[in-house]
């Protein structure tokens, strides 16, 4: 009897407005706010298995400066490097909006963000525009730990432009 392969498609690629209520949901089912998320939704990118959304991730523009937001991968989903490849695409899509310095919040994974060049940093050391962010304002509780990668100084990435494969 012949045996045929599954094979799973899957690509990363810019989200459009049709994602937004799956972007949400995803985003509620990790404990991630949404506030804001619609307003930023046109520099949000998702990760795609077999047609459905299964990663999010964000950038918020503020002035010169900006926000990585909203880093989530379905629970199913995690350990496959989707959340490495979409926060890799918006620090690339930062660096070529001029974006000067990339700030985040997080109060679960301080310890994941220092792969990609974040270090630690005051709360009160971002500038007016952050502070000013709804993220930074209403969303993340004051225990979040802030971090910022200056996008002068870290590396280019490797992998950025949106791509389709198979897995099996
Ligand atoms: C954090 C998160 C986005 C990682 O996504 P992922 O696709 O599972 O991660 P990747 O496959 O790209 O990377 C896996 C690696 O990251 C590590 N890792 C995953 N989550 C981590 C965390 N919260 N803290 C520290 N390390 C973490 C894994 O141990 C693994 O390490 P290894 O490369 O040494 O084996 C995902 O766990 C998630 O959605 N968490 C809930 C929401 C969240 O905390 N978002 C970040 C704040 S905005």
């Amino acid at each position: 009897m012949e045996v045929t392969a599954v094979r799973d498609t899957v690509q990363t690629r810019r989200a459009v407005p049709a994602d937004l209520v799956v972007a949400l949901g995803l985003l509620e089912a990790v404990g991630l706010p949404g506030a804001g998320v619609r307003e930023a939704f046109d520099h949000f990118r998702v990760g795609e298995q077999n047609g459905r959304v299964v990663a999010v991730a964000g950038l918020e523009v503020c002035g010169r400066d900006g926000i990585l937001r909203s880093v989530a991968v379905h629970p199913d989903h995690r350990n496959r490097d989707w959340g490495a490849r979409l926060t890799r695409e918006v620090i690339d899509a930062a660096r070529h909006a001029g974006v000067r310095r990339l700030y985040l919040l997080t109060t679960t994974a301080a310890a994941w963000f220092p792969r990609f060049g974040f270090r630690t940093t005051e709360r009160d050391a971002a500038p007016p525009e952050v502070l000013d962010s709804i993220e930074f304002r209403e969303v993340c509780p004051d225990s979040a730990i802030a971090m910022v990668l200056d996008l002068h100084l870290a590396p280019t990435p490797d992998s950025t432009a949106p791509s389709v494969e198979t897995h099996s």
